[in-house]
């Protein structure tokens, strides 16, 4: 079959990695891609945001499947005009990437169906949101209601802070996704996320994983995209994933369904964990991106037959095969990042970093330039190894780093701490 694939990061080279080895593919199309999607894939400049130009481009060259990678066009209703033209598509409807496109809405579905995440109040207007703050305890979290490309959320430690965040919303600092604004609980404990393919009514449940969210060693410094990924993640031990499954991800499934807006895709609960308990922070509704770089490379099974087996709604007789293996990914950045990242610097080196047959280095923000490599973005490359442990990983991925000439960006040199500091004690 003809693939179209949509997205231009990491996460979209790790897909066009595991579907360009799948057997059901005849021809794989990235829209745009990037210089490492290049390799596996035609890439091609289609405006993805004029739905009426990729059906145009799917009907024109027999594309059979449309795999959606980033949330900004699920939420802006993709999925709905490719379905309506008859092609089918890997990823939720407009309303069901509600779970992604408004914090509100999720936070009014988990309230309605007892599902467990921290207190909120959802505002239109800063009188009324301040009015609520004076009232909650310290830290709380202030976020803009829609899509603000991660940067919508603020944990402020003092009154005044809080005050100002919900100001910041109001006034514009994120657009429309800022005119409805979330107050929240702060919830301590450990960040994990668990990822589960669901078909409208069965969720399968794919892996467990921890990011590293800051830009700085010891978890320091702003927050980014992600530095950096493991799976498995210790905290989600078996009994944690089921739980997560039993009480978080199935009874939102069960929710979208009655509502009228069953959810089909991946649905990625972002997690905070305490005292044995799993609490949702957030839904996506896409893979994770550094995540998605570490679950492929654990996964055992065909991901484009999963891919389908979701979108036709089968996956109650389908079942996953994973490795034993860890996994884990360092993200190399451009200089800059998270601020203004320096674009066009060249990376050398890659060829001789990927030797290791444990390595794959995903392209994040590349392009080709005749023979040349050149950053094109912050988040650059995502240099990912498997290994028995987590540690053993690491170190994989961290000799695959020494050996890339780029002075032009830098990397954590600590990703997977916790993972590693828990098998320690074991
Ligand atoms: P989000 O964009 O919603 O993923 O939030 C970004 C990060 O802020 C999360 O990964 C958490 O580290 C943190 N965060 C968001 N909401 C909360 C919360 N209610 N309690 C504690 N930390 C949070
Ligand atoms: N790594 C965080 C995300 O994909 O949203």
């Amino acid at each position: 079959m003809n693939v179209l694939l949509i997205g231009s990061g990491g996460r979209e080279h790790a897909l066009a990695w595991v579907i360009s080895a799948s057997p059901l593919l005849s021809k794989l199309y990235c829209a745009p891609g990037n210089g490492g999607i290049s390799e596996l894939a035609e890439c091609i400049p289609l405006p993805v945001a004029d739905h009426e130009a990729v059906i145009r481009f799917c009907k024109e060259n027999n594309v059979d499947f449309v795999i959606i990678g980033p949330e900004v066009p699920l939420v802006a209703g993709i999925v709905d005009d490719l379905s309506t033209a008859g092609i089918k598509c890997f990823g939720p409807t407009k309303a069901a990437a509600q779970l992604e496109g408004s914090k509100a809405f999720t936070k009014g579905l988990c309230h309605a169906f007892n599902i467990p995440t921290g207190t909120y109040g959802h505002f239109t207007d800063p009188d009324a949101a301040k009015a609520y703050l004076a009232g909650q305890p310290l830290p709380i979290v202030i976020k803009a209601d829609g899509l603000a490309a991660g940067k919508g959320v603020v944990i402020a430690e003092t009154r005044p802070d809080a005050e100002a965040a919900v100001d910041a919303c109001f006034s514009g600092a994120f657009g429309k996704a800022g005119e409805e604004v979330v107050v929240e609980e702060f919830l301590p404990g450990e960040e994990a996320s668990v990822f589960a393919l669901v078909d409208g009514t069965t969720a399968l449940v794919l892996a467990a994983a921890q990011d590293h969210k800051r830009v700085g060693d010891g978890d320091t410094g702003p927050n980014t995209g992600g530095m950096g990924a493991y799976s498995p993640a210790p905290v989600m031990t078996a009994e944690m994933v089921q739980r997560t499954m039993d009480e978080i991800i199935r009874p939102t499934v069960a929710a979208m369904a009655k509502r009228g807006s069953p959810f089909k895709g991946v649905l990625y609960a972002g997690l905070m964990i305490k005292d044995n308990e799993p609490k949702l922070i957030e839904y996506n509704v896409r893979f994770g991106d550094p995540e998605m770089q570490v679950l492929v490379m654990r996964l055992k099974s065909d991901l484009l037959e999963a891919l389908l087996a979701t979108a036709d709604g089968k996956l109650e007789i389908f079942d996953l095969q994973w490795h034993n293996d860890a996994a884990l990914t360092v993200v190399m950045a451009a200089n800059g990042y998270p601020g203004t990242p320096q674009k066009g610097t060249q990376i050398k080196g890659l060829a001789e970093a990927a030797q290791d047959a444990n390595v794959e280095i995903f392209h994040a923000g590349t392009k080709r330039d005749g023979d040349r490599l050149l950053a094109n973005g912050g988040r650059v490359l995502n240099v990912t190894a498997r290994g028995k442990t987590v540690a053993e990983a690491q170190a994989r991925a961290y000799a695959a780093i020494a050996k890339i000439d780029w002075p032009g960006g830098f990397c954590r040199k600590d990703i997977g701490w916790r993972a590693i500091a828990r098998e320690k004690t074991v």
